[in-house]
């Protein structure tokens, strides 16, 4: 392994330059384990190289090398996609341009290595917006996110990251650059190449340029956190607030009372509502007169049994009420080592889904406490697993079943990684897996690129 480090050293310093690569073990620790500790493993090297040309050669010193690939960008992931397993991290941070807004189009091109907040800050300063937002904002990547799909809070109103993305530049698996860019809205040219790879969590190629459809920034927006007696209640606001309100309801997102709690303990929060309630929606409405929608919003709350209301509609309020929702991540993370499961449920079955999420857990750890949250007017829940002894294999098939019997997806937004692999089977047919795989052989012959992630190698 040392000969081929050292090798593989000066053969991509002749292509970065010395600096852009890490080779010392300490260095490397930050890009070897997850933001949940749960997933970890050993990388050869880190390489940063800044162009779509450099990211070629890299790969191709690597083929040549037989060394495994893995893309890395925020490393905000939580299915284990980007932690290395003996491979050479391929870093996309300095992937950073920020072209110039295409205004006709309401479009920009942006690097891969480009985060998110630097994207929207990017683009706001021309009162135009990105259609997808998320908690991890400030780390996570353009190019992460349009390689995992992720969709966030807003994909209710503007759909996930596959709405968003207008074109691509990628290097495939096999070394070749294909570039499509042009942002056209029609464009009917044969496959559509940029929509594969929205989604194939590096086992494809390595996406090193973005083309994003942007929003006008809204005029106004305001947030509002309503607070429910059970979840059936929230979820009937929700799904009621989204067809009386259509366009104007940008998110409806959930977090029950164990998440609450949390965030509160961690950010030294007090009760983000006057009345104790057990299930919380944070709902944000935008347009050009957001005030005269207000009638509705409040007569669909209380027709659903709303216990207290507080609202926002300035920045600092509207962030202050979103962190109830925003900081569970992070806030479950403190406590130690947690069960993450991302799934989607299809809209009537959630309030069954959750219950029955409980009982299941339970069975299998009477111990453990259930925490869940998510994007509920989209029908994509978050449930956490936190207990001091748990058993990640059982929760996972007993949660994988929950979720197939409901005809929901074991993954909504964070990926297949390594976490979910071997639940594939679960959600996809035999020949839904061997198409897959088929693209994977003819796109990355070698397979270089994230092995071992999304399928497991035959
Ligand atoms: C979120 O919605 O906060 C993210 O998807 C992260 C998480 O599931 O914890
Ligand atoms: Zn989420």
């Amino acid at each position: 392994v040392n000969t081929i480090i050292v090798e593989l050293t000066k053969e991509l310093a002749a292509i970065v330059g010395r600096p852009n690569l890490i080779v010392d073990r300490e260095a490397l620790m930050p890009f070897e384990t997850d933001y949940t500790r749960r997933w970890h493993g050993e990388a050869l090297l880190a390489v940063a190289p800044s162009s779509t040309d450099d990211v070629a050669r890299v790969l191709s010193v690597c083929q040549a090398a037989g060394v495994g690939v893995v893309v890395q960008g925020g490393n905000t992931g939580l299915v284990g996609g980007a932690v290395p397993a003996d491979e050479v991290v391929l870093l996309t941070r300095r992937l950073d341009v920020l072209e110039p807004i295409d205004s006709l189009a309401s479009q920009v091109t942006v690097g891969a290595g480009v985060t998110l907040e630097a994207a929207q800050r990017h683009v706001r300063a021309d009162g135009l917006d990105l259609p997808v937002d998320l908690a991890a904002r400030s780390a996570a990547t353009i190019g992460g996110m349009t390689a995992t799909n992720a969709g966030g809070a807003l994909a209710v109103r503007y759909g996930t990251m596959a709405a968003a993305v207008a074109g691509m530049e990628v290097v495939l698996g096999d070394g070749k650059i294909v570039s499509r860019l042009s942002g056209l809205l029609k464009d009917t040219a044969g496959y559509d190449l940029a929509r594969l790879l929205v989604g194939s969590e590096g086992t494809l190629g390595v996406i090193t340029r973005v083309r994003l459809r942007l929003i006008r920034h809204p005029t106004q927006r305001l947030v509002a956190v309503a607070g429910f007696g059970s979840l059936v209640d929230a979820a009937r606001a929700a799904l009621t607030l989204r067809d009386r309100l259509g366009p104007s309801l940008e998110a409806a997102d959930y977090v029950d009372a164990a998440g609450v709690r949390l965030v509160r303990d961690r950010r030294r929060l007090p009760p983000p509502l006057a009345v104790e309630s057990g299930h919380l929606l944070v709902i944000q409405v935008a347009g050009e007169d957001v005030e005269s929608l207000l009638p509705v919003v409040s007569e669909t709350l209380d027709a659903a049994g709303v216990t207290a209301v507080s609202v926002a509609d300035d920045t600092s309020g509207r962030e202050r009420l979103w962190t109830y929702r925003e900081a569970v991540n992070e806030s479950i993370g403190a406590q130690g080592l947690v069960h993450k499961f991302d799934a989607s449920i299809p809209l009537g079955a959630i309030p069954e889904f959750a219950a029955e999420t409980h009982e299941a857990v339970a069975l299998v750890d009477p111990a453990a406490t259930v925490v869940i949250y998510g994007h509920l007017a989209d029908g994509n829940l978050h449930v956490n697993v936190l207990s001091p002894d748990l058993d990640h294999y059982r929760v996972e098939q007993a949660l994988g079943q929950l979720v197939a019997q409901h005809n929901g997806s074991i993954s909504a937004e964070h990926g297949i990684g390594i976490a979910k692999r071997d639940l594939l089977t679960l959600v996809r047919s035999d020949d839904d897996i061997a198409a897959m795989r088929a693209v994977k052989a003819a796109l990355d012959p070698e397979g270089l690129l994230g092995r071992h992630r999304v399928l497991r190698e035959e």
